[in-house]
């Protein structure tokens, strides 16, 4: 991985709601250059032409994986077309910044995965709220917690929202429910190798898609994590993501989208209060920053496909009423 030269031109594949939250957030970062735009509804580019500045907005990716002018693809897009669209950029040599989930199966991980290694290209799994301020503080203030509580609880999930489609989306679980897995493993410092679980549909009667989930999870040192995802309706002032971590008589809340942070080390207890979400910008200040040095982002392909094959597995315990082991890639 080659070190490069920052101002980069970024394409955005998929012109939605996530891909209008990245460009607020570049429009701050001088380094990152919105050039090109693409999605199947020509109208959505061509808003995101006018909106953002660039060179032009296209219906297929084909115009922009093959734009030796782009540097980047940002892949922003329905679960299901996350595989084809990743592998191709990559073949096309384009550093990517991928939406999560990676992908909806383990095997889709894996192949977005060799793909990242074999093209060398730098590859980021949006996981945003890792970048959140009051989230690395607590590594730092807590870095081996014995428990951590992970809960993503969200209002209902319209009936005919694309995300509840099992094919488009696969569900609330799968979708969000990656974030809740990736922090769990972040807040705790390790791998999981165990995950115990029961789901189901709760929220929703007209699907078959999980909607609801409580898993335990065993890390490699030993500490655990419980895990709640759904669509039941979040709670006032926790908001829609909370996290707790506790260990050693020390222990922190991380909670009003990840706005606060309390910090408690047994005796007294320090609140951290930001104005804003600041994850999304800190992420692509990474992804700039990961181009221009050569090196991996602080979330990879690796972390996307652990996230996934964790939800899978609890899917499977559920099912089988049986811990699954966890069998992940080796560190890179
Ligand atoms: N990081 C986060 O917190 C977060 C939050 C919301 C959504 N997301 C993720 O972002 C992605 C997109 O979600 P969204 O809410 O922006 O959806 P959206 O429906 O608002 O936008 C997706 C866009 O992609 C377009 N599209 C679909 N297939 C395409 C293809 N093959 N080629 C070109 N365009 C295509 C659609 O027409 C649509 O305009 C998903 O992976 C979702 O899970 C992440």
């Amino acid at each position: 991985m080659a070190t490069q030269q920052p101002p980069f031109n970024i394409g955005i594949i998929g012109c939605g709601a996530i891909a209008r939250e990245h460009l607020a957030a570049i429009q701050t970062i001088p380094g990152l250059k919105p050039y090109a735009y693409c999605d199947l509804h020509g109208e959505r580019a061509e808003s995101f032409l006018r909106d953002y500045g660039g060179s032009y907005a296209a219906t297929s990716p084909g115009r922009l994986l093959d734009d030796p002018a782009i540097n980047a693809l940002y892949i922003c897009t329905h679960h299901d077309t996350h595989t084809p669209l990743a592998v191709a950029a990559c073949e096309a040599g384009k550093n990517v910044m991928m939406e999560k989930p990676l992908a909806l199966t383990v095997d889709e991980c894996t192949e977005i995965g060799q793909a990242a290694e074999r093209t060398e290209v730098i590859f980021m799994t949006g996981f945003k709220l890792r970048y959140n301020p009051v989230v690395l503080k607590s590594r730092e203030f807590l870095p081996n917690p014995t428990f951590v509580m992970a809960q993503i609880m969200d209002t209902r999930w319209p009936d005919d929202f694309w995300a509840q489609d099992p094919v488009k989306g696969g569900g609330n679980v799968l979708s969000q429910g990656c974030h809740a897995m990736d922090m769990a493993c972040f807040l705790n410092g390790t791998d999981p190798v165990e995950i115990f679980a029961e789901c189901g549909t709760r929220s929703h009667t007209n699907t078959q898609v999980i909607d609801s989930l409580v898993a335990t999870i065993r890390f490699a040192n030993g500490n655990l994590a419980s895990v709640a995802i759904g669509d039941s309706g979040t709670v006032p002032h926790l908001s829609k993501f909370a996290f707790q971590a506790v260990g050693g008589g020390r222990s922190v809340l991380l909670h009003d989208r990840l706005k606060r942070g309390e910090y408690f080390d047994g005796e007294s207890s320090e609140s951290v209060v930001q104005p804003c979400e600041l994850g999304m910008e800190l992420e692509n200040r990474e992804f700039l920053s990961a181009i221009a040095e050569g090196r991996r982002p602080a979330t990879g392909w690796r972390d996307g496909l652990r996230a996934t094959a964790m939800i899978r597995a609890a899917f499977r315990a559920a099912e089988t009423r049986t811990a699954q082991s966890l069998h992940l890639p080796a560190h890179r």
